[in-house]
């Protein structure tokens, strides 16, 4: 465990001198989403100082990637010792140990009895157009299903299923075609005008009854993408019966469910994958992020029923690298030895009762919902009539990181919080300090 340090925010604002950094580099492609002006020099834990000596806490994990803590000194170590013997010998080509240790440590760690196996990427986005191909090979259909608000990446078959901001795919018409998207169970605006649980599942009701009987047949659809948690779009936590009967629909009309865990993953919400926490088993899990601290690595993990029949059907150079295979080993190591699940489950609830408190005291904040360390706090103009309230978001936001916390958006109008999952009782009682602090601020203005 590291130790204890307060952060803290000595420029007047964060990231002024390191803002020359920013600024004056005219070499970004505009597209980078740069949320904020500060230039990160170190990290260690839940700890970030940057280039002006400015101290933060990491609320967002490096967008759900640094599960172990900036920098564990075991995927540090395991970095460099790898990097000694053997940086890159073709992954999909050629065969070697920390590869195959990682293939069966993440088959073992799937849910479900069936034999899995297992093939690796570099990224989400590769993970989810690894997904969308086999699911066509396999079932000879040529459509698929996805929620609205989904993120899936941006890549353009990830891209056709993503559906979280309509900036995400302007300009880059037409899309894969054969997606249709169905709305998310969105309990606090549910589509419907209805209310869980005398709802009855109407948003399960509606991908059978209308959207497979009008719009398209269950007959074509080759996959269906389920993020167990929806995580752009909002981090939206469906009520537990959604997830299961989307699968048992599935099986019904054999679309193969697809359970995109690239962000809920590898121990945040406190089980291995996502999907664990409401009994659903997947026929594809696709990951990334969380797997190797912070190395670029990713993979499928599928049932041994939707194997290739044969070589080279899909392939890359780099997936599954030696070094990214041992930082993804030593991750898992860190995770057991360190029992971050327990850890992100106690946390998470700590952080989940210290937010809904919160939102008591302060009538911006109209829903709190996550699970394990996935939290996230919707900013409305009232709680009553539930109007969205961006900009109060984004001068929270701003709030914060004066105050010393990263952390990010998401959905409409909302934050999320995901610290590394190696966060303490104390660290987290100070993140919550400043989360209320902020709040409190910007609704006083
Ligand atoms: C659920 C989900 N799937 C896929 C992706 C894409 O991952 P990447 O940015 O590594 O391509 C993301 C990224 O945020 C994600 O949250």
């Amino acid at each position: 465990m590291s130790e204890f340090v307060r952060p803290s925010v000595k420029t007047a604002i964060p990231g002024e001198k390191s803002r020359l950094i920013v600024e004056k580099d005219d070499n970004y492609m505009i597209t980078a989403t740069k949320v904020f002006p500060i230039a990160i020099k170190k990290g260690k834990g839940i700890v970030l100082e940057d280039e002006d000596g400015n101290v933060f806490y990491d609320f967002t994990s490096g967008v759900g990637v640094c599960n172990t803590g900036h920098c564990h000194p075991k995927v540090v170590k395991a970095i460099k010792d790898q990097a000694e013997k053997l940086i890159h010998f073709a992954g999909t080509d050629y065969y070697y140990e920390p590869q195959a240790v990682l293939m069966e440590r993440l088959a073992k760690l799937a849910p479900g009895p069936n034999k899995k196996r297992v093939f690796f990427t570099n990224s989400g986005t590769e993970s989810v157009e690894a997904a969308i191909k086999l699911a066509r090979y396999k079932t000879k259909r040529p459509q698929f299903l996805a929620f609205t608000g989904a993120f899936h990446g941006r890549t353009m078959g990830s891209l056709s299923l993503t559906s979280s901001r309509a900036v995400h795919k302007e300009g880059f018409q037409p899309t894969m075609p054969g997606v249709e998207h169905v709305p998310y169970a969105y309990c606090y605006r549910c589509p419907y005008n209805l209310e869980y649980p005398t709802c009855n599942m109407e948003c399960v009701k509606y991908i059978e009854e209308t959207v497979m009987k009008k719009l398209l047949s269950p007959n074509d659809v080759a996959a269906f993408f389920c993020e167990p948690i929806q995580g752009e779009g909002g981090y939206i936590v469906p009520p537990k019966e959604f997830l299961p009967m989307i699968k048992k629909l599935c099986e019904k009309y054999g679309i193969l469910y697809v359970s995109d865990e690239v962000q809920a993953g590898f121990g945040r919400t406190g089980k291995f994958f996502a999907c664990e926490n409401f009994d659903v088993v997947p026929d594809i899990i696709t990951c990334a992020k969380g797997m190797g601290s912070g190395m670029p690595i990713g993979c499928i993990i599928i049932d041994e029923k939707l194997n290739y029949p044969h070589k080279g059907c899909h392939s890359n150079t780099f997936g599954g690298n030696p070094v990214c295979c041992e930082a993804g080993n030593a991750t898992l190591d860190v995770i057991e030895e360190e029992n971050l699940l327990e850890n992100a489950k106690n946390i998470g609830d700590f952080m989940h009762e210290g937010l809904k408190d919160i939102q008591k005291r302060h009538p911006l904040v109209g829903d709190v919902r996550g699970i394990g360390l996935m939290q996230a706090i919707e900013i409305v103009k009232d709680p009553k009539t539930k109007e969205i309230d961006p900009q109060s978001r984004d001068q929270i936001c701003e709030e914060m990181l004066k105050l010393g916390l990263v952390t990010l958006d998401c959905g409409v109008s909302s934050i999320r919080f995901i610290p590394p999952l190696v966060i303490t009782k104390k660290e987290m009682e100070v993140g919550l300090e400043i989360i209320e602090k902020a709040v409190a601020k910007v609704e006083k203005n």
